[in-house]
């Protein structure tokens, strides 16, 4: 069921009416469904209940506090990569040791804060990564838990922007030397080996990949055992899509019940990444239509909310439904339009070729599916500021990062100290 329905012709969140917030906030906004979060959640919850298995969201697809704090709240874990990320967590309240840390490039600074604080696992990528985190941790008198990353090559069949798991891809240390670097990990005194990770990519539909890939793994932890290393943990990582327009992803049940069957026996604790499937569906992206301008072969219907805001479409041509918020009359003609930000790029835009009834200015659209992977990736491009995040939770709403203003924008910089004013000003 979802929690973004008409009422009375307007779209509301859970029992929040749309205008309402757009009155009080401004546009454009992030909006996030509490409800929706939990229930996302709870799929995990309930299928790996009973599974020797944790769950680690992986904040990277939408670091919002209060969305951290809602998931840490019914006891998640947290995947991060970076400081940043880490910060956030803990501020959430999620325990270290629940916290893994991925990622392709830490700095020996970001792995000393880590350590100190206690993160319970770092998923390293490469044999220099180890001689840092074993040197760091030297340094500090502590000994960090680790996987470490391989790369099992296989085609995770999404796009080619976030396909990770091929031979070629930056990311893990390729399953072919992964028992070199198991080698080295076990010779350097301040780690300690717990097991392997792998994580093949994103917005997978199939399960066909993960079978593949488990089933590398699982081969490897056998070499790895008779090396005489002790793989007590084995992280599958994220990558479970989401419906953005027509796709039919697994659910949450049967994706677990074949990694359970892929895993059968291993005797190994399961890590999951989840971060898409947790937060994508449970946000939209709500913004004004700023005017209509009627071209020869296509409309362009111009909204203030811009690539900046949303830079899926543009980066990846992400495909994600676009709905009015005054619902449209059945029988209303529609028309082909392009809906596209005022950014001075002909790449901005949210949607192409879209047939929808006629819009005008003043009028509120709302992007579907813009939980993930949204506010994280803006910028201020065009001197724009930061959108800002509110959640709804029933008939509640708060503003969760609220939008800085220009003056706050512009305090944030400095001139060098030898820039006299300008004659005249
Ligand atoms: N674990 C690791 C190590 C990852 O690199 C990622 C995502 C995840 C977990 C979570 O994957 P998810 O469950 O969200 O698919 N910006 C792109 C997606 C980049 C994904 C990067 N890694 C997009 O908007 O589609």
């Amino acid at each position: 069921m979802s929690v973004f329905t008409y009422r009375d012709g307007v779209m509301h969140v859970e029992g929040v009416a749309i205008p309402a917030m757009a009155t009080q906030v401004g546009t454009p906004f992030y909006c996030y469904s509490a409800a929706a979060l939990r229930a996302a959640w709870r799929e995990f919850a309930d299928a790996t209940a009973g599974m020797n298995a944790r769950v680690c969201y992986a904040m990277k697809a939408n670091s919002s506090l209060a969305v951290v704090r809602l998931l840490g709240g019914m006891g998640a874990g947290a995947d991060i990569v970076s400081e940043g990320e880490m910060r956030v967590a803990l501020a959430a309240g999620i325990p270290a040791g629940r916290i893994v840390y991925s990622g392709v490039g830490k700095k020996p600074s970001e792995l000393a804060a880590a350590l100190q604080a206690g993160v319970g696992q770092f998923n390293v990528e490469s044999a220099a990564e180890l001689e840092t985190l074993n040197a760091v941790a030297g340094q500090l008198g502590l000994k960090a838990e680790i996987a470490i990353r391989v790369n099992p090559d296989v085609d995770a069949g999404t796009h080619a922007k976030i396909t990770t798991g091929r031979k070629g891809d930056k990311f893990g240390i390729d399953i072919d030397l992964a028992r070199e670097a198991f080698a080295l990990a076990g010779r350097l005194p301040h780690l300690k080996v717990a097991g392997v990770a792998m994580h093949i990519g994103s917005q997978l539909t199939s399960l066909d990949p993960y079978r593949g890939s488990i089933a590398r793994v699982r081969e490897l932890i056998g070499a790895l055992r008779e090396d005489g290393h002790r793989i007590e943990r084995f992280d599958i990582g994220g990558g479970l899509g989401i419906v953005y327009r027509d796709e039919t992803p697994p659910s949450v049940a049967d994706f677990m019940a074949t990694v359970r069957r892929e895993t059968d026996g291993l005797d190994c604790e399961l890590t999951f990444e989840p971060g898409r499937r947790v937060v994508g569906e449970a946000g939209i992206l709500v913004g004004e239509v700023i005017l209509v301008k009627p071209g020869a072969a296509k409309t362009f219907v111009i909204v203030d909310a811009a690539m900046n805001d949303l830079i899926r479409p543009t980066l990846y041509e992400a495909w994600h439904e676009i709905q009015p918020v005054r619902e449209a009359r059945p029988e209303a003609a529609k028309i082909r339009c392009d809906i596209v930000g005022p950014v001075c790029e002909s790449g901005d835009f949210l949607a192409q070729d879209r047939d929808l009834s006629p819009l005008s200015a003043g009028d509120l659209i709302v992007v579907r599916s813009a939980g993930a992977y949204g506010a994280v990736m803006a910028s201020t491009y065009n001197t724009r500021p930061l959108v800002p995040e509110v959640m709804v939770d029933g008939t509640r709403f708060a503003v969760t990062r609220p939008r800085p203003s220009i003056e706050a924008m512009l305090a944030a910089e400095w001139l060098p100290p030898w820039m006299e004013p300008l004659k005249g000003s």
